[in-house]
């Protein structure tokens, strides 16, 4: 079957590899539908993490092909989506749907740990697939149940974990996907404003056009465009969806005293510069987030069934897989209006 392989530091190939097969008993094979690319794949595409060989890909949907013997609740035939991560599928953690926490030091990333291949592919094996593949619920949509496999996750985690209070300022760090999923999640906890900060003209309009304030974020003006906008007191909760040091030393500066920061983009750095002064005297609190996808997806599901969320026109660009390069190179440098791209591994 063909997939995309990690071929070196910003490039990435088409190859045929030998079709998945079953992980074991719990285990099932997907023939994957859609397939996206996340700002997550670009730490491995950029070379941050050293992972050239790998197969590519933590967001994808599909039709379970096989079945092992010991899953119960799906069916060869079913449509499902699954989480990016996944942990041991048997601790008290991974059994609450948080594998981020799983007890038994399981957690591991498809397409990204060694041993666990990616979506971006005509077909993946799923392990533990009771706990960490979904059934696709009938009220969701395609589009809507990629979303469900990580970035809305993000999203609604990086919001809950905000500590936002109605009437609150919120200041959105980064409008990428994850940005943008956050930003409407925020909406729901019932802040009086919203602040949307990026360099990026057509991402801050849709910030605009979902009710939020832009602030163009270009030559580091980001923060002081947050302390003019709140009369120099900043915002009560700050959500960080980039990763960048710049961007986390923002957050400080964007918070008010007593503010919460909440931190969902990856920052793989072991020796970060950080503004402790300025923390320390605003009190902030400062959280961190790998989301603990399979939690959300009951209040998800709900909240995309009532009409309560609506993430439309997350996916901007679709492509066939035969297209990746191309399509890792247009995410990557925010060409052509791109938000996100969704691959279709038939083309
Ligand atoms: N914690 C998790 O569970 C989790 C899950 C998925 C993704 N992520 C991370 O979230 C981050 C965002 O992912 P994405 O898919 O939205 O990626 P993305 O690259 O599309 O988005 C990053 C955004 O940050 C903006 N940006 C760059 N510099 C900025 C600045 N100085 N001020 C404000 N904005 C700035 C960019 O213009 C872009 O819009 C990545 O680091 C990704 O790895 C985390
Ligand atoms: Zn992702
Ligand atoms: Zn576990």
């Amino acid at each position: 079957m063909r997939a995309v392989v990690l071929t070196g530091e910003r490039t990435v190939a088409i190859e045929n590899v030998p079709d998945p097969e079953l992980t074991g008993p719990d285990g099932v094979v997907v023939r994957v539908e859609h397939t996206a690319i996340c700002g997550s794949d670009l730490h491995l595409y950029h070379g941050d993490i050293e992972a050239t060989g790998v197969r590519l890909g933590h967001e994808f949907i599909g039709t379970v092909a096989e079945a092992g013997p010991e899953v119960r609740t799906l069916r060869v035939g079913d449509r499902v989506l699954v989480s990016g991560l996944i942990g041991c599928g048997h601790c008290d953690a991974c059994a609450s749907g948080d594998p981020v926490l799983c007890r038994n030091g399981g957690l591991t990333i498809f397409g990204t740990t060694p041993g666990l291949p990616g979506g971006q592919a005509e077909a993946v094996a799923v392990p533990l697939a009771d706990t960490f593949a979904l059934p696709i619920p009938e009220s969701i949509d395609d589009e809507q149940a990629v979303l469900l496999t990580d970035i809305l996750p993000t999203g609604f985690l990086a919001a809950q974990r905000a500590a936002i209070s109605p009437g609150s300022t919120v200041a959105v760090i980064g409008l990428g996907p994850v940005g943008i999923l956050a930003l409407q999640c925020a909406q729901l906890f019932g802040p009086a404003r919203v602040l949307a900060l990026d360099p990026v003209p057509d991402r801050l309009e849709r910030a605009a056009a979902l009710g939020a304030e832009p602030i163009n974020a270009s030559n580091g003006g980001g923060p002081a465009g947050v302390l003019d906008a709140t009369a120099g007191r900043g915002a009560d909760a700050v959500i960080e969806a980039v990763g960048l040091d710049q961007t986390i030393a923002d957050a400080i500066v964007c918070a008010a005293t007593g503010a919460t920061i909440s931190i969902v983009g990856v920052n793989l750095s072991m020796t970060l510069p950080f503004p402790m002064a300025a923390a320390l005297l605003k009190n902030v609190t400062v959280r961190m987030t790998v989301a603990a996808i399979p939690s959300t997806w009951r209040a998800l599901v709900a909240l995309l069934a009532s009409g309560r969320l609506r993430p439309e026109g997350i996916f901007t660009h679709h492509l066939g897989l035969s297209a990746a390069a191309d399509a890792y190179r247009i995410f990557d440098r925010h060409e052509d209006g791109v938000l996100k791209v969704l691959l279709d591994p038939t083309t």
